[in-house]
């Protein structure tokens, strides 16, 4: 990355442009808006973007997709403003550009760091061959309330898995090298906790203890962090009662202090002004309490833009902290080689050649297909077989609309894939394809139209005659493939629901088609944690495909038909009920657990009286079309001492028919502490691919690193007693074996 040299010669350079930057171009850098007025492809730049760019009133473009227009704008900044200096120009490249992958939720169901980096690097590589320099990604808040729609857009629940996602995204993107031109800038966030939401309601009040966001929420971000990334954005919730944007704690104390970040804050969307909304004063009081926090740009608002030279005048803020914010904002501009070459993202032979290739959609078609997670398979009706009529039914089942998931922004959603296409392009198992849609994704009118960004379309024809529709075709049919469950932006921002189960009419066509006493393979698109527990019975396989982008047909075709064996785990916990919620593997004990594991009720104890508390399919379950045996777990001492490793050994078996891969998911508990500890956290997971009958065995190492916790100081360290290490196939599926670890 940057030497100590070329770090000097980043310094003076910065601070040579600085000396001759008047305040309010300084001011200008810390806007991120996108320009007024138009700037179209061809000739049209209307004159007051130009004016506002040339006046240096921008330091960043939100949202241009289009290179035409961004060279345009970018040569605005450099050839006619009075400072020249580039503009970054930020997309939200949330889980691939033009090729599009499973939303993130999907993806870190794949447990595989190098596919999710990969990912990433495919993103970068094609949004910055269209002129983008900077994703808002990875998005890493921890949620455990699938009420919340933006569930999708994270990694699950857990602050292990979520940090290596974090570090592998970030990589992804930036590469060991940012000033390369297939390389962009990463932004993590939403900083901080923005995935606990009170009720699941967007842009809810948070509250929680250090305790829990030192342990349990803030982890994924600091992995961002330590992998480099190189800007941060701010949530749209309160920590401990002040907005994220204005908190100086988490923006100065925390994240510069404690993690030694050295990149620039933005805000999220209007965030500085929304802080007049929180009830913190007027947008002048607003923007100087953000920039006295610690965040270096405003998100659209531009509160800066307008306030902060008035607060200088007025002393509100200091010269030195406006500074700071330039500086840093400056930094990273310099560090993408935006000063040696403005225009290195905007090149139209990469546009043509690197975006949406056949090598890419391959890439998204494998990470799809290793994202499914099959949640129930009985009598192995799954693979399909050949020589068959199929029957493939759903609102989902031929919507390319529907296929990529929430915040795909630059899709072309005529080259999404849909199941019956992919079906139709298999080859070679003669099998009739029948097809019918059966029903709406949803029928109400109001909630339809609320679901807006990516339409979900209501028939002419009334559910009845769907579902009658339906029942003709699947009559002709030896076997169902039922396409159902929640439309693209069903999840994302600003979707929460009430309500977590599939959408009633759909369930409604279910049921309908359970009379005929035909086996039914039910295929769950779901961008959260849904309430299965009315239909689970229902088919006779479930597999859950998320939302898959670019290649979903495809790639769903491949696992439904065996080309590929599913391998997915789950990374959000999917509830009995929506009354279990929050509900999540890594919970405490508390002073009064339940005794049995039946699901009996105990009076007194921590239980409720209409529902048991496991969840339906616990966090890191997922099936295979084979079977894998554990052995029971081998550990090289049982007393250890200081920094001793504790080397673990475990053989797994593939006892089935099919080769495939496999997780394997090491936990620990800590038995004793100085302060309440979960009854296990996630520590470790290696996915192994076993060919039919092979077993191989494989070792955890584990050192007390991974012991660490805070305690009720905040201080991050292990503490001597018993643990508890478990291996194996998922979060309630374990081998175990306990030993003493003294300091
Ligand atoms: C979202 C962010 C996104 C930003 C820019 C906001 O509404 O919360 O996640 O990056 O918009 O589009």
């Amino acid at each position: 990355m940057h030497s100590q040299s070329s770090n000097n010669k980043m310094h003076s350079f910065i601070a040579d442009l600085m000396s001759k930057m008047t305040v309010e171009e300084k001011i200008g850098q810390l806007n991120l808006s996108s320009p007024p007025g138009d700037i179209k492809t061809g000739e049209a730049v209307s004159a007051d973007a130009e004016k506002y760019i040339v006046d240096g009133k921008l330091g960043a473009v939100l949202n241009m997709t289009s290179l035409d227009r961004i060279k345009k704008t970018q040569r605005i900044a450099v050839n006619k403003s009075r400072m020249k200096i580039p503009l970054l120009f930020g997309l939200d490249v949330i889980h691939g550009y033009k090729t599009i992958f499973p939303i993130p939720l999907g993806l870190s169901c794949t447990w595989d760091m190098n596919l999710i980096k990969k990912s990433a690097q495919i993103a970068a590589s094609e949004s910055s061959a269209d002129g983008i320099n900077w994703t808002f990604s990875p998005m890493v808040d921890i949620s455990r309330d699938p009420r919340w729609g933006r569930v999708a857009e994270g990694g699950g629940e857990d602050p292990f898995l979520g940090s290596e996602i974090a570090k592998a995204m970030v990589e992804g993107y930036q590469g060991d090298d940012l000033s390369l031109p297939n390389t962009i800038l990463a932004c993590v966030k939403h900083y901080a906790l923005y995935g606990a939401p009170d009720a699941g309601r967007d842009y809810n009040t948070v509250d929680m203890s250090r305790g829990r966001m030192y342990n349990e929420y803030f982890p994924p971000y600091k992995a961002a962090v330590e992998a480099g990334v190189g800007s941060v954005m701010t949530s749209f919730n309160e920590v401990d009662g002040i907005p994220a944007s204005g908190n100086k704690w988490l923006m100065t104390e925390v994240l510069r202090n404690q993690w030694g970040f050295n990149g620039f804050v933005v805000t999220d969307f209007t965030a500085i002004k929304e802080m007049i909304d929180h009830g913190l004063g007027n947008n002048q009081q607003v923007a100087a309490l953000a920039l006295k926090a610690g965040t270096d740009m405003d998100m659209v608002g531009e509160d800066y833009l307008k306030t902060l030279k008035k607060s200088l005048d007025e002393s509100k803020v200091s010269i030195g902290e406006i500074d700071k914010a330039c500086k840093r904002i400056l930094e990273m501009k310099y560090k993408l080689g935006l000063f040696d070459n403005p225009f290195k993202y905007v090149n139209e032979k990469r546009q043509k050649t690197e975006i949406f290739t056949k090598e890419n959609r391959n890439t998204a078609r494998k990470i799809a297909g290793d994202s499914f997670v099959l949640m129930k398979n009985e009598n192995n009706v799954l693979p399909l077989k050949s020589n068959k009529t199929i029957a493939v039914i759903g609102p989902l089942a031929d919507d390319q609309e529907n296929m990529s998931g929430t915040w795909s922004v630059a899709v072309e959603p005529k080259n999404n894939v849909t199941l019956l296409q992919g079906i139709k392009n298999l080859k070679g198992k003669n099998n009739t394809i029948l097809y019918a849609k059966g029903a709406n994704i949803v029928d109400d009118k109001i909630l339809a139209e609320n679901i807006y960004l990516t339409q979900v379309s209501i028939s002419i024809k009334s559910p009845k005659e769907l579902i009658e529709e339906a029942i003709e075709t699947a009559k002709k049919s030896d076997i169902i493939v039922l396409a159902i469950g929640e439309g693209s932006e069903m999840t994302g921002e600003c979707a929460s629901r009430t309500e977590i189960t599939i959408p009633q009419n759909q369930i409604a066509l279910l049921e309908a088609l359970k009379t005929l006493n035909k086996q039914i393979v039910m295929v769950l698109f779901t961008g959260r944690a849904l309430d299965l527990t009315d239909v689970i019975e229902k088919p006779e396989a479930l597999l859950n495909v998320w939302f898959a982008g670019s290649e979903a047909g495809n790639a769903i075709t491949d696992v439904l038909f065996g080309d590929v064996n599913p391998s997915g785990k789950l990374t959000t916990t999917f509830p009995r009920s929506l009354g279990q919620v929050p509900i999540f593997y890594n919970h405490k004990n508390t002073g009064r657990p339940i005794s049995n594991t039946e699901g009996k009720f105990e009076k007194y104890r921590s239980n409720y009286l209409d529902q048991r508390n496991e969840p339906l399919f616990p966090f890191g379950f997922g099936l295979s079309y084979t079977t894998f045996d554990y052995s029971e777990i081998s550990l090289n001492s049982k007393a250890l001492k200081g920094n001793e490793i504790l080397t673990s050994t475990i053989t797994i078996t593939n006892s089935g028919k099919f080769d495939g891969a496999e997780t394997v998911q090491l936990y620990i508990k800590d038995v004793v502490g100085s302060v309440t500890r979960p009854v296990k956290e996630l520590k470790g997971f290696q996915k192994i691919f076993l060919k039919a009958g092979e077993s191989k065995t494989i070792t955890f190492d584990i050192t007390t690193e991974l012991l660490k916790f805070y305690n009720s100081d905040l201080v991050y360290d292990w503490e001597s007693g018993d643990f508890e290490i478990m291996i194996g196939k998922n979060s309630n599926n374990l081998k175990k074996e306990t030993v003493k670890w003294i300091k």
